[in-house]
């Protein structure tokens, strides 16, 4: 167990190291166990946690506030749009003064080229841990309740476990590429092999690609990318399946859409998952496109944690908050 995390931000997946991930997952886990024994664990009692939105949710904001209030302690919620953010308060100025009112500070923000940098630049000038709740890059918290999830379904020796992480078609808009950014740069430290399938205007980050390739490499995994996604799903494990927007080839919402209405096809539906392993599991952060990028019959049956993996936000998200801002 590593300890040390008091204090320290989580923007990138690998701000934390695979150790830390696991004193997390480990403290997350007693937590949970906690909260089921209805026993006390007021480990932040007193403190209280800006939560700044620059889009929409309804997990991030629901878990980070009653993980807050279980802690013993109280979440803010605050929408840019209510702030002065759009008449001149900086990120300067918002770390340094919410690190003087707040005991962290947590912020979604995810517009194409602007978000990252937003938390980082509030990160410098703030005295309390940043915390990403999601920006154009990474949805670290998603996939720290993602890798609980996978763990409690398949247990904690998950080498050669095979991950697919799969891009599926939406029609809603277009989404963020954050977290099958955040899987595939996670995963490997896991153990598990990691099957990245996409139609080809659907590249993701080439730097997080690489990275993602480092860590594979690193971990003795096995990284791969098809643009196939029967192929990718067959003997899988694990079947990740989301939609987002081509933004590697355009940010036009138009142009997007005629994209992605070219794939209509990758839905996670019945046959893919008979593709997988007997007792695949399927995934899914929510909200999702149903009918369109998953069947009910998929998403309501026998293989998806969806419920699970959205409680797991929770649990994951406490232990994050209890080691940095106790
Ligand atoms: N999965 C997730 O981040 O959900 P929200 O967008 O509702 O917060």
């Amino acid at each position: 167990m590593q300890t040390g995390l008091r204090g320290r931000d989580l923007i990138s997946d690998l701000d934390f190291t695979k150790e830390e991930v696991e004193t997390v997952l480990d403290v997350a886990w007693d937590l949970k166990k906690k909260r089921a024994m209805s026993q006390e664990h007021a480990i932040l009692r007193d403190k209280v946690l800006a939560m700044l939105f620059f889009f929409s949710s309804t997990r991030t904001r629901g878990s980070f506030e009653a993980g807050m209030a279980q802690l013993g302690g109280h979440a803010a919620f605050i929408e840019s749009r209510t702030t002065q953010i759009s008449h001149g308060d900086t990120e300067k100025e918002l770390g340094d003064i919410f690190g003087r009112y707040f005991d962290g500070i947590a912020i979604r923000h995810v517009d194409w080229g602007i978000g990252n940098k937003y938390l980082n630049l509030v990160a410098e000038a703030s005295r309390v841990p940043v915390l990403n709740m999601q920006c154009e890059i990474y949805h670290p918290h998603q996939c720290l309740a993602d890798i609980m999830t996978i763990i409690e379904k398949k247990g904690r020796d998950l080498r050669k476990k095979k991950m697919v992480v799969s891009w599926a078609y939406a029609a809603s808009y277009l989404k963020p590429m954050s977290v099958p950014q955040s899987l595939i740069l996670q995963m490997p430290r896991f153990g598990m092999d990691v099957t990245l399938a996409h139609p080809p205007e659907f590249k993701l980050m080439p730097d997080i690609m690489e990275q993602a390739q480092e860590q594979a490499k690193k971990f003795n995994t096995n990284f791969e990318v098809v643009d196939d996604m029967d192929e990718a799903c067959k003997d899988a494990d694990v079947i990740y399946a989301k939609s987002w927007g081509p933004l590697m080839t355009t940010h036009d919402p138009d142009e997007g859409k005629v994209i992605q209405d070219k794939y209509e096809d990758w839905i996670a539906d019945d046959a893919k998952m008979a593709l997988g392993k007997e007792d695949v599991i399927y995934m899914h952060p929510l909200p999702a496109d149903r009918k369109i990028e998953v069947t009910d019959s998929v998403i309501d049956g026998p293989h998806s944690v969806v419920f699970d993996q959205a409680e797991n936000r929770l649990h994951a998200q406490k232990g994050v908050m209890a080691l940095t801002m106790s």
